[in-house]
């Protein structure tokens, strides 16, 4: 195979990321923009000089015209499986980003169309890629701490809030915080415990941007639209040029405006939750969720019969704690690139896989467990109750 002949699909804010990299990795030629606005696929044509590769507004029109080798997917999480289906369906190889898609119905549909096309799906777990969660699970699997017992993972996340004025607050389209945010972390819980989970337990809430009293519904008619008053105003200087391009573009398209009033946007899920995972192995582990906090950071310690792993992701680091105290590891794992040095390796693994290479891949039915496990976070933070997952794993 020469160049990889690859369609981008969704154009949006993740898609800046992946369509620079496609373009900078000579393994790979962008051959074709598909979104349903094309307002956007114009401008990321613009950005990345691809103002000659043909746009389409329907990925059926683009399989139909383009020879293609792979589809890479970047659309909402809720709009994934309308485009992987068909991919797949015309014999492609698909990236898709995480989550899978939002419901056990669409997984299914998905697996089901991977299965019969013989197993060309990638979703985009990029965190597996993490030098610090990678060096976590080698530990774990070569023994170093012996049984695994416990694991604590958290993530504070800064951008989070900004979900509040954007599709992933909405369930409909974006699962709920437990599945577009979280599905990264049950996904690397699933992982280092190295079983299927069994049941989960989730307590949740929209503990702060609920609806201000005096706000406006957009930052450019509120009274508090100044630093003394509101930390959450939408700041259009603060933004990054090509996103910013983005929600201007947006907004002139389809009348979205930017500046959605975190607090009195209306939204289904929540900015804080903790849940707890039993897996069947006997392994169990918490997860606690929060984007208020105004940080970002994901840690986490899994705890083993012979010792200790602690990992910190924004500062690279691993200790590994021996259940003799003497014994301690330290490593240092800082790598160039976004989510811990994890995006740089997720195209690359991608591209091995299409040509045939050795790669590391998720396939879409290990996938869909991080998803399952968020519809049943879900579930359980809506009703009280503990979820069993025996029936969906
Ligand atoms: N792996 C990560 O770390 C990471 C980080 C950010 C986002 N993501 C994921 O990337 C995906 C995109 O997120 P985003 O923030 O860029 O969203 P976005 O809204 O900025 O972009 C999505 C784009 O998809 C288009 N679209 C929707 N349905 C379509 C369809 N059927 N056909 C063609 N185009 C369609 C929209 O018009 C939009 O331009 C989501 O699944 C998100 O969870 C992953």
């Amino acid at each position: 195979m020469n160049k990889i002949r690859i369609a981008v699909v969704g154009l949006g804010r993740r898609s800046t990321w992946a369509v620079e990299s496609l373009v900078a990795d000579p393994r790979y030629q962008v051959v074709a923009l598909v979104d349903t606005i094309p307002a956007h696929s114009n401008v990321i044509a613009r950005q990345f000089k691809l103002t000659d590769v043909p746009q389409f507004t329907r990925i059926e029109d683009c399989l139909e015209s383009v020879d293609l080798h792979a589809v890479a997917i970047f659309t909402s999480d809720g709009h994934h499986a309308e485009v992987v289906i068909p991919a797949l369906g015309a014999g492609k190889y698909v990236f898709v980003e995480k989550p899978l898609d939002i419901t056990h119905e669409k997984l299914d549909a998905i697996i089901a169309a991977d299965a019969k096309a013989g197993g060309r799906t990638f979703v985009g777990f990029n965190l597996r890629y993490a030098p610090v969660y990678e060096k976590i699970h080698e530990l774990i699997q070569s023994g170093a701490i012996g049984d695994v017992l416990t694991i604590q993972a958290d993530e504070f996340y800064d951008g989070g809030r900004t979900y509040f004025r954007r599709w992933n607050r909405l369930r409909s389209v974006g699962g709920g915080l437990w599945i577009t945010k979280s599905s990264h972390d049950f996904d690397l819980l699933y992982w280092m415990a190295g079983a299927a989970p069994k049941s989960i337990f989730a307590t949740a809430s929209l503990s702060y941007y609920k609806p201000r009293p005096g706000a406006a519904m957009y930052c450019r008619d509120c009274q508090f639209n100044n630093p003394r008053d509101c930390q959450d105003r939408w700041i259009a200087e603060d933004q990054v040029p090509s996103i910013l391009e983005l929600v201007r573009a947006t907004e002139q398209a389809i009348g979205q405006k930017p500046d959605l009033c975190l607090f009195n946007s209306d939204k289904d899920t929540f900015d804080n939750g903790i849940a707890t995972v039993d897996f069947v192995n006997g392994v169990r582990a918490t997860y606690t969720v929060n984007v208020v906090a105004g940080f970002t950071n994901r840690r986490m310690r899994v705890s083993g019969t012979r010792g200790t792993l602690d990992g910190d992701l924004e500062n690279a680091t691993l200790t590994l704690t021996g259940r003799d105290p003497t014994r301690i590891e330290q490593f240092n794992l800082k790598a160039e690139g976004g989510h811990g040095g994890a995006d740089g390796f997720v195209l690359s693994n991608f591209a091995n896989f299409v040509a045939g290479q050795p790669a590391k891949i998720v396939p879409p039915k290990e996938a869909a467990v991080a998803v399952r496990m968020g519809l049943a976070a879900t579930q359980s933070s809506d009703t009280g109750q503990v979820v069993s997952m025996a029936e969906r794993v």
